[in-house]
């Protein structure tokens, strides 16, 4: 799902994981970005980094070949980030995240019921209803001042399309992780585009 060569690349909330450096060559420009600079501080490594949220990216038009999230898109406002994500891509360039899917979120309840941390078990039950809305209206809403959720093919299919995606492909492990890639429509002019984005 990684396109085999790229120029500039953005990885997007990569908190203090710096496994992604070995991915790319010396040469490929990347830029890295967390809403958390504590986080930022502990990354290092060769990147350029900015600190900011995925929903307001500090980044001129056409910026990226490339970017992509692992397990962090499940804590933004999917459907404003991606219209970001789409504006500093260029024609043509991809996205790859990692998704959380509804067993993610039952599998934390149970395991936070048995710890009676129900705060958490009312956050996730939270996610899930925030995924249904995802899925049917391809809508997120936020509570307490976080913005979560889990996400369905069908719900990211829409808000991707939307947002002006294309060649939209899921994958995953079979087991917890979904992952998703999507290419940026390349002829943006063309008159059937407002009836495909509906
Ligand atoms: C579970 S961690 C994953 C970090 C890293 N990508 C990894 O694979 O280890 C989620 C990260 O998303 C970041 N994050 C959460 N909401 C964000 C937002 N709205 N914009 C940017 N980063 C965000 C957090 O600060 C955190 O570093």
């Amino acid at each position: 799902m990684f396109p085999s060569s790229v120029n500039t690349v953005f990885e997007l909330a990569c908190g203090e994981d710096r496994s992604s450096e070995k991915w790319f060559e010396e040469n490929v420009s990347v830029f890295a970005m967390d809403v958390d600079l504590e986080r930022l501080r502990r990354f290092r490594g060769r990147y350029n980094f900015a600190c900011g949220k995925g929903e307001q990216l500090p980044f001129a038009d056409e910026s990226f070949d490339f970017v992509f999230s692992r397990l962090a898109i499940p804590y933004m406002d999917i459907p404003v980030m991606l219209k970001e994500v789409h504006r500093v891509l260029k024609l043509g360039g991809t996205v790859w995240f990692s998704l959380h899917d509804i067993r993610y979120a039952l599998r934390k309840i149970g395991s936070d019921a048995l710890r009676f941390h129900f705060p958490s078990v009312v956050y996730q039950l939270y996610t899930i209803a925030n995924g249904i809305s995802l899925h049917t209206l391809g809508k997120l809403y936020r509570y307490n001042g976080y913005t979560g959720s889990v996400q369905t093919v069908s719900g990211m299919a829409k808000v991707l399309t939307r947002s002006g995606f294309t060649d939209i492909k899921f994958g995953g492990d079979g087991e917890k992780i979904l992952a998703m890639s999507a290419e940026k429509i390349r002829f943006p002019d063309s008159p059937l585009l407002p009836r495909l984005c509906l």
